[in-house]
């Protein structure tokens, strides 16, 4: 039988199960793996988040050891990749494409047909490849990984060319735990569709870095910080955005296809920059970026009554990420860094119990035509 339902964006459909996370929108709760993301992204390490979605427990103490010295092994990229990357600093590439394009070379000294190698490859790689991205971007030479430093530790040091500070480790371990996996969100989905058609991981961590980067999914945080660097003082945050709302525009950073009250991420994230801003002594932006979240949700609920567009988790993404020195155009790759964690995991829970993912469209086009009635050309 033909279907004839149409289920516009897929929007409420069921389409996978998974043991990984557990988003509920209504009540503004994120389960990871058991865990209330507020107590596993302010609590573990990177390393720990990333063994308990592989394989659903945490880690004995014995076992983190040997698992972060797995990840900090596989740090170093393949020269092939790093001229990849030069190439794309030279045509000054978005990182995301950067991205994509050196996830995609990964297969390069990587064995084929091992799904847990390819995972472990593309966890311990995507840091350096975005960190060797922005110096080399800057007309610096890339920092070699360190393999005494932990995941995050060693991320920002790529980044900076010096030890971080411990507070900053931890604001950015709470960010990529916070983020590491969200249900069945679009680049997930993406991933997990790949895979389903029996193709390999790297394939799958690639084409879903290509939806990460949509302003809809993963690319709203940059424009997010603009916003609140162009709003600038607080009297100015109504005026412009209403002028915003009244001109048809989005505010990036509020609204969710499943969160229907605030993204419980959102308040993991402003207290984590609110620790961060706190120490460094900046107190200023961050109560900026609260009156103009206050505003914008107040404005939201005027222009678009019934909706419930509420504080998503990449408002405050923006301003930790800015917290922690990076530009905006590191944010989604930074993203990228968290989730690669939770697509490898659907990935590896997909070929588990694969079926392939092939839905249905309904044909809305026309028909009857005959090649011999088409215009002489
Ligand atoms: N600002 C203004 N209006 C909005 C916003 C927003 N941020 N979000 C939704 N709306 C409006 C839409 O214009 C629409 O109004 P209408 O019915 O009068 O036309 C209504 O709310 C419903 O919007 P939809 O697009 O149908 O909602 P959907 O569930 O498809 O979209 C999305 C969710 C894409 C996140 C949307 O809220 C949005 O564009 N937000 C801004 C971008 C953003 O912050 N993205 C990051 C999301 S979090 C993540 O993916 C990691």
């Amino acid at each position: 039988m033909t279907p004839t339902t149409l289920t516009p964006g897929l929007e409420g459909v069921v389409a996978a199960e998974t043991r990984l996370s557990r988003v509920d929108g209504q009540a503004g709760e994120l389960i990871i793996a058991g865990f209330p993301v507020e107590e596993l992204a302010a609590h573990a390490s990177f390393e720990e988040t990333v063994f308990l979605l592989w394989n659903d427990r945490l880690p004995s103490p014995q076992e983190l050891t040997h698992f972060r010295q797995a990840l900090a092994q596989r740090r170093a990229l393949p020269s092939a990749v790093l001229d990849l990357l030069e190439a794309a600093a030279q045509a000054q590439l978005p990182a995301m494409d950067a991205l994509r394009m050196a996830a995609g070379a990964l297969s390069l000294d990587l064995p084929e047909g091992n799904p847990q190698e390819q995972a472990l490859a593309a966890v311990a790689r995507f840091p350096t490849i975005v960190a060797s991205y922005a110096r080399l971007r800057q007309g610096l030479s890339p920092v070699p990984p360190d393999p005494a430093l932990g995941h995050a530790a060693n991320y920002l040091a790529m980044l900076g060319g010096e030890p971080p500070h411990p507070a900053q480790v931890r604001g950015l371990e709470t960010y990529l735990n916070t983020v590491v996996d969200h249900g069945l969100n679009a680049s997930t989905f993406t991933a997990r569709v790949i895979v389903s058609t029996g193709s390999d991981i790297l394939s799958a961590v690639t084409g879903a870095i290509g939806a990460l980067k949509g302003p809809l999914h993963g690319g709203a945080p940059g424009p997010a910080l603009d916003m609140v660097f162009q709003i600038g003082r607080a009297e100015r945050a109504e005026p412009f955005l209403r002028a915003k709302l009244e001109a048809g525009e989005r505010l990036m950073g509020f609204g969710h296809r499943v969160y229907k009250v605030r993204d419980p991420r959102a308040e993991v994230l402003a207290e984590a920059a609110a620790r961060m801003f706190q120490e460094s002594g900046d107190m200023a932006l961050y109560r900026l970026a609260r009156h103009v979240e206050q505003t914008a949700v107040r404005l939201l609920a005027e222009y678009k009554p019934g909706r419930n567009l509420q504080t998503n988790v990449e408002f405050y993404t923006a301003l930790l990420l800015h917290g922690l020195g990076l530009e905006p155009d590191l944010f989604t790759p930074t993203f990228a860094v968290g989730r690669v964690a939770g697509w490898t995991a659907h990935c590896l829970e997909q070929q588990r119990q694969n079926r392939i993912i092939r839905p249905r469209a309904v044909y809305v086009g026309a028909v009857g035509r005959r090649w011999a009635d088409r215009a002489p050309g």
